[in-house]
């Protein structure tokens, strides 16, 4: 069990998972740029912009953390290939220096990284398949999963799929919101028929990454649903979960919209390690699904 978990991020939809699923007797550290949400709960909240070097490290020695979950990015790829240099400043340099801090201070770390950086020519991929990236966020991220594995001992990479649910602290990167605002306008949803994922619930994605936090699993681990599914599959189960018409959702061809940068194919994640180490219990779509409904507000429905 950890005492006090710095967590960055925060401002955003898994960082939010995360520190509303934070456990009471952790003293919890929330980093984020934006001012702290009402829902905020009992986290001391910080306010930071990670590539202020000096800030950063002034922060990690105050507050002397045992853990850091490392969940800020830019997580938009379009954006990531249009701001190569700020992508790589962000998701790249700022992990060099959470890592080199965690290792100076025998600080445990774990990284939020994605099943983006494989190339999807294969799927099924398990955490000692090398990464192949084909876009510029893949790249960084994969850069950042070498930077925090360079750190040799204390530290977890786990990366994970399309993370289904609401934010729950107001805002951030929600595939399932974006969904569901079409949906409950009336709008039909062309969704990719050849992109296949292994959707996992925010809920699920938060406990095991607090559990990593204070466990002494190492290494590679792939934090992903049970369920390998097309993201049109996967948007009409969702669709049917939520009382939504199937009917309004269409296949479509992502690689024609013009600026859009390459997405890899079949990126499904083999979850058997997650499995096999961790109390929580990985989920499919459904039942993760209903897990996230229960902490939905009435805004997100
Ligand atoms: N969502 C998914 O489906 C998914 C799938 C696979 C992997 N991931 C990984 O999960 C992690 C979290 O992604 P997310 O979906 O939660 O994205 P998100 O909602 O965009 O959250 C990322 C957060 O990082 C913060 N951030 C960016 N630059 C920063 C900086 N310079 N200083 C401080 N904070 C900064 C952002 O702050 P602002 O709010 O101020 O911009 C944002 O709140 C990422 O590492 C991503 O690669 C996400």
């Amino acid at each position: 069990m950890i005492n006090r978990l710095l967590v960055t991020g925060c401002g955003g939809f898994v960082g939010g998972g995360i520190v509303h699923e934070t456990p009471r007797g952790v003293e919890l550290h929330a980093v984020a740029r934006k001012e702290p949400p009402e829902c905020g709960g009992a986290a001391a909240w910080h306010m930071l912009d990670l590539r202020d070097r000096d800030g950063v490290r002034e922060l990690f020695e105050t507050v002397s953390p045992d853990a850091v979950i490392h969940a800020a990015a830019i997580a938009d790829i379009d954006f990531c290939e249009a701001n190569k240099e700020t992508a790589w400043a962000v998701n790249v340099s700022v992990t060099q220096q959470l890592a080199d801090l965690c290792r100076e201070h025998g600080t445990r770390l774990v990284y939020v990284s994605t099943d983006n950086v494989f190339d999807g020519k294969r799927g099924a991929y398990r955490e000692e398949d090398a990464p192949t990236p084909i876009n510029y966020y893949a790249e960084t991220k994969a850069a950042g999963e070498r930077v925090v594995a360079g750190m040799g001992r204390n530290y977890v990479v786990a990366r994970t799929s399309v993370v289904m649910g609401f934010p729950m602290l107001g805002s951030g990167n929600s595939f399932l919101m974006r969904m569901v605002s079409l949906l409950r306008e009336g709008k039909r949803v062309g969704v990719p028929e050849n992109e296949i994922r292994s959707p996992i619930d925010v809920v699920t994605l938060a406990r095991s990454l607090l559990e990593l936090a204070g466990s002494r699993c190492e290494g590679y681990i792939h934090l992903a649903g049970n369920d390998w599914l097309n993201r049109y599959e996967m948007v009409r189960r969702i669709a049917r979960e939520l009382g939504f018409s199937e009917g309004l959702i269409y296949p479509n061809n992502p690689e024609t919209i013009p600026g859009r940068a390459p997405r890899p194919l079949d990126v499904s994640l083999c979850n058997q390690k997650a499995r096999e180490c961790l109390r929580t219990p990985m989920k499919n779509l459904q039942d993760g699904l209903r897990l996230v409904l229960k902490t939905a507000r009435p805004s997100h429905l």
